[in-house]
């Protein structure tokens, strides 16, 4: 449904009537204005490709599903499954976590949800055996992403993944084959691939109206100790877990609580901001640009705000090359909240997405003249806001994790076995891109993707080489 508004995307012009401009440039004016709403009334449909047909969801069966880590983003999970509970006719028929109190909070939540209680249990390969269960999400850790996910599908089961899909890249291969060799329709958490803002925004980005692209910036940034302080550290028992099968594949070590809960800082089980932040910000330029996999890679920082104890980075920038011909600067602050924004810079125009994360508010303003020739260049550039159907208040510039159309559109999916939003072969490009920020980070050098072998390499690849 909101794929097919995004289609139906107007824009409304900012400028009014406050500029005194030239014949010309009212020509060129409306040119810039016109070619680019003509872009959208055309729209364009993505294909779907159909990968499968079996176990379908009959149209009036209820769609069963169980959780896999009830933590904080299972917690958002719940809610927004709860919310498609009558419209898409899905129920959360079993929970699944190590750490007993958040397998009863789940347990107490979706009965509060659904009126009667889920089955509760503590390990995954129970729930998987559950043959009623038809779809399962999963949000533990980053670490564990990809190897539950193979599991999933192996079991047979519909899977919505959180991003990003992995961060070892031999796991996040084996899990995209074991998806490409089932019949399950896997979406990927990157939730923005299914709200209107960002689909409107992309369609502009692919339709030529930036002319060509060779630069993309993203700055978000945050001042404060991220993903530090989870009061879930102190509460947290051994006795009440199992240490061992949260560690999923990494070696054993004596019980941590805060490896458990704070894992983002730790590079073992996670890269910090870019399996965080750059998996969604990336995952957008891929989309917007049509290009998923960088050339090559060098990325720089450190902790440089919070000395915590954290081994990942709090300031961060990573600058990727991408085979069509342009340049992705990403940085992240922590210590610092200047305003955050991402930049498509185009020779007819620049796409600039005000704020951090998923916001929707993008604008697009004429590429024209320089600032060395006019130093007020920027007030006679025509620009224009992205705008919905019958919206006349400016999208925010910020929205919270809770969108429903990314679970909306999974849950569609199972019954139609079309394509979701977010494919595993998405989640593998972000994944990559992500994994090899961090590797140039952690290593001090440049990194480049062989794609003919699907590796991270540090030097250039003969097939990459013009
Ligand atoms: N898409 C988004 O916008 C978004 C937002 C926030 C977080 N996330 C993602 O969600 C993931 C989870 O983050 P969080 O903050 O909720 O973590 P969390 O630590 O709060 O929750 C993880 C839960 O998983 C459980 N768990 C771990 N391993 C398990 C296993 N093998 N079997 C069963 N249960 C297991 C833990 O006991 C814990 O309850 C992260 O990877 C993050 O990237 C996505």
């Amino acid at each position: 449904m909101a794929f097919e508004s995004s289609l139906r995307i107007k824009y409304k012009s900012i400028l009014g009537s406050r500029q005194t401009m030239s014949e010309s440039s009212q020509i060129n004016r409306r040119a810039f204005l016109g070619k680019s709403a003509a872009v959208i009334a055309g729209g364009v449909v993505l294909p779907h490709t159909a990968l499968s047909y079996g176990n379908i969801v009959g149209a009036n069966d209820r769609i069963s599903l169980g959780h896999i880590g009830i933590g904080s983003r299972g917690d958002d999970l719940d809610l927004i499954a709860s919310k498609l509970k009558s419209s898409h006719h899905a129920e959360m028929t079993a929970v699944c976590d190590l750490w007993k109190v958040n397998r009863e909070k789940g347990m107490a939540t979706n009965t509060g949800y659904y009126g009667r209680a889920p089955r509760a249990v503590q390990y995954l390969e129970e729930l998987l055996a559950m043959k009623d269960v038809d779809g399962v999400l999963i949000s533990t850790p980053e670490h564990s992403h990809s190897p539950i996910l193979k599991m999933a599908v192996e079991a047979g089961k519909d899977v919505y993944v959180e991003k990003p899909m992995g961060n070892v890249l031999s796991e996040v291969r084996a899990a995209r084959d074991a998806v490409l060799n089932s019949k399950s329709i896997v979406q990927v958490g990157t939730q923005h691939r299914s709200e209107p803002y960002p689909q409107a925004a992309q369609k502009i980005a692919r339709s030529g109206a930036l002319g060509d692209v060779s630069k993309v910036e993203v700055v978000w940034n945050y001042h404060g100790p991220r993903w530090r302080g989870r009061p879930q550290v102190k509460q947290i028992r051994e006795q009440d877990t199992d240490w061992g099968k949260w560690l999923m594949t990494k070696p054993a070590r004596p019980f941590d609580p805060q490896m458990y809960f704070e894992f983002r800082l730790y590079k073992e089980f996670s890269s910090g901001i870019p399996d965080q932040w750059i998996s969604h910000g990336i995952d957008l330029v891929h989309w917007f640009m049509d290009d998923n996999f960088p050339k090559s890679v060098v990325s720089h920082g450190g902790v440089f705000a919070w000395h915590d104890g954290r081994e990942n980075a709090d300031t961060f920038q990573t600058l990727m090359e991408y085979p069509k011909g342009f340049l992705v600067s990403y940085s992240t602050s922590f210590g610092n909240d200047a305003p955050s924004f991402t930049r498509y810079m185009g020779k007819k125009a620049t796409l600039i997405n005000h704020g951090g994360e998923g916001s929707p508010r993008y604008q697009l303003v004429e590429e024209k003249g320089t600032h060395e020739d006019d130093a007020d260049i920027d007030k006679k550039r025509e620009s224009k806001y992205v705008m919905l159907p019958g919206q006349t208040e400016l999208p925010p510039l910020g929205i919270d994790d809770l969108s429903l159309e990314h679970m909306g559109n999974w849950l569609e999916c199972m019954r139609s076995r079309q394509q979701p939003h977010a494919t595993v072969h998405a989640g593998f490009a972000h994944s990559v891109a992500c994994m090899m920020a961090a590797q140039s980070y952690w290593s001090g050098k440049k990194v480049y993707w062989d794609a003919a072998n699907e590796m991270i390499v540090d030097s250039a690849p003969a097939s990459s080489m013009g």
